[in-house]
């Protein structure tokens, strides 16, 4: 089974899912990541690893359409089972989601259907909410909006920062990007048109 990663940044998920692999707790193997940032970090964590790292910067086109009609060709390329979204920081056109309608993971950081966009962990801080966390979803054409797989779900103490809150999320969705990729590909994990389930069970 075969993934691709998209990112735009540090690629700590990523790195998360290259020591799942490098466990055999993936239940497949990365076999290329792309990134709309040439610079980004990520990509050198998937050239360390071995891993055919790409990069296809959004600048050198003139529109969304036109980008993500290039990025399709070059993930098709690859022939995936799965595309992983961690941290790619674009808006994607209908086509491009249609396209991998089902087969396409995203991670946010929040308890979804809470705080969907940017700025997250500020909004649940201003809030004085008192549990945050992180969601793995299937994208749909709904930003932040597709059937959600897993959530990690952490307690938010009085000192608290955008800082601390966001390490703290990070590393829960450490722990459940392998899980939700390693159900899909083990054939658990699928979407239904409506939402997800797991083994035949809705979620
Ligand atoms: C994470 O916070 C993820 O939830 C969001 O983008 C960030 C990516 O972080 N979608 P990293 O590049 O994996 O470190």
């Amino acid at each position: 089974r075969r993934i691709v990663v998209l990112l735009s940044g540090s690629g700590s998920n990523l790195q998360a899912l290259i020591e799942a692999q490098s466990h055999d707790r993936l239940g497949g193997e990365i076999v290329a990541v792309i990134s709309n940032e040439a610079d980004a970090y990520g990509l050198k964590r998937a050239r360390d690893a071995g891993i055919d790292a790409v990069a296809l910067p959004h600048r050198e086109y003139d529109s969304r359409e036109a980008y993500d009609g290039a990025l399709i060709k070059v993930i098709e390329r690859h022939e995936p089972d799965l595309i992983v979204l961690a941290g790619f920081m674009r808006i994607l056109t209908p086509r491009f989601v249609q396209r991998f309608l089902g087969r396409m993971l995203n991670i946010h950081p929040s308890l979804l259907p809470a705080y969907r966009g940017l700025n997250t962990h500020a909004q649940a801080l201003a809030d004085g909410v008192s549990e945050h966390g992180c969601s793995v979803h299937f994208v749909t054409e709904e930003l932040d909006g597709g059937p959600v797989v897993i959530q990690a779900a952490l307690k938010v103490s009085a000192d608290d920062t955008i800082e601390t809150l966001k390490e703290k999320v990070h590393a829960r969705e450490h722990l459940i990007y392998p899980i939700a990729v390693g159900w899909f590909l083990n054939g658990r994990l699928q979407y239904s048109g409506t939402g997800a389930t797991l083994d035949g069970t809705a979620l």
